[in-house]
C-alpha cells in the first residue's frame, strides 16, 4: 500500500502481573490502514483490541515493534513534535464522560480543539450542529454530565473533528450509546468519512458494525490478527475457523438501520 495513514509493524505486548503467568495481549501484530480507508478490527472480548488500539494511538507503549503515523515513528519523536504529530489521528472511546472533562461545559472542551480560531464559538456551534446537537449554540453551556450517552458521544465526535484528524481511531464507540440511537451515531460517523475522506480504525466486538462500515476487516484471536482481507470476502467467505464462528454468531442488533 503506498503512503498509508498508519502502519503497525510487528508489535507485541506482554502484560505481567504478580503471581500470574504473563499475558500476550499482542503477539507480533502488523496492520496497515491506507488514507481514507476504514479498517475494522474485529473479535470478542479479550481478544487484544483495545490493546493494540491504545498502542496505535500512543498511549501504551509496545514492547517490541513500531507504530508508524504518516510515516513518522512517533515514539521516537521529541515530546512537543509527538504531540504535533499526534493531532492527526484522534480517539474515541466506548465511553464519551471518560474523555470530557465534567466540570467545563461543552463550549470549553471544545475550544481546546479549537485553540486559534478566530470565531471559537462560531466553529464550535457549527461542529455541534454537525453532530447532530442542534442548534449548536444551544449547547455550548452544556456539561457532559447533562447529555445522555448518545449525545456524549456526539460531543466527543464534535471535538474530534474539531482537531482536523486524518484517522480516528474508535474502540466499540457505539457500546455507550442506546440501543435505539446506536445506528444514527453509526451513520454519522459514515457520513463524516464520506465528507472528510477520514480513515477509520474502527474497534468492534459487533461484525455488524463491520459489516456496515468497514473497507477491510482484521479479525483477532488471542492476540493475533488470524485473518484480514476486504470487508465482503471476510465476513461472507471468511477462510479461519474463527472467523467462521464469529460471523455465525454475528448477534442482531436491534436498533441498527443504517441508510443504505
Ligand atoms: N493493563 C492491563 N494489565 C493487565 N492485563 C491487561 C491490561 N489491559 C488488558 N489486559 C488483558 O489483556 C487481554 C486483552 O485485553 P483487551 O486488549 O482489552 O481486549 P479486547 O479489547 O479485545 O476486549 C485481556 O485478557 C485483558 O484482561
Ligand atoms: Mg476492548
Amino acid at each position: 500500500m503506498e503512503d498509508p495513514i498508519l502502519v503497525i509493524d510487528n508489535v507485541s505486548k506482554t502484560f505481567r502481573r504478580p503471581g500470574q503467568a504473563p499475558l500476550k495481549a499482542v503477539d507480533q501484530v502488523s496492520l496497515t490502514v491506507g488514507r481514507g480507508e476504514t479498517v475494522a478490527l474485529v473479535g470478542e472480548s479479550g481478544s487484544g483490541k483495545s490493546t493494540l488500539g491504545r498502542i496505535a494511538l500512543g498511549l501504551l507503549a509496545p514492547d517490541t515493534g513500531r507504530v508508524l503515523l504518516e510515516g513518522r515513528d512517533l515514539l521516537a519523536l521529541p515530546l512537543a513534535e509527538r504531540r504535533q504529530a499526534r493531532v492527526a489521528m484522534q480517539p474515541i472511546f466506548q465511553d464519551a464522560s471518560s474523555s470530557l472533562n465534567p466540570r467545563r461545559p461543552a463550549r470549553e472542551l471544545m475550544a481546546q480543539a479549537l485553540q486559534g480560531q478566530v470565531e471559537p464559538d462560531q466553529a464550535a456551534a457549527r461542529l455541534l450542529d454537525r453532530v447532530g446537537l442542534s442548534p449548536g449554540r444551544d449547547y455550548l453551556p452544556r456539561f457532559a454530565h447533562e447529555l445522555s450517552g448518545g449525545q456524549r458521544q456526539r460531543l466527543a465526535i464534535a471535538r474530534a473533528l474539531a482537531m482536523n484528524p486524518k484517522l480516528i481511531i474508535a474502540d466499540e464507540p457505539l457500546s455507550g450509546a442506546d440501543v435505539s440511537i446506536r445506528g444514527q451515531v453509526l451513520n454519522l460517523l459514515l457520513d463524516i468519512k464520506e465528507e472528510r475522506g477520514v480513515a477509520y480504525l474502527m474497534i468492534t466486538h459487533d461484525i455488524s458494525i463491520a459489516r456496515h462500515f468497514a473497507d477491510r476487516v482484521a479479525v483477532m484471536q488471542r492476540g493475533i490478527i488470524v485473518e484480514v482481507g476486504p470487508a465482503a470476502q471476510v465476513l461472507t467467505a471468511p477462510s479461519h475457523p474463527y472467523t467462521r464462528e464469529l460471523v455465525a454468531a454475528v448477534p442482531v442488533l436491534e436498533g441498527l438501520e443504517v441508510a443504505p
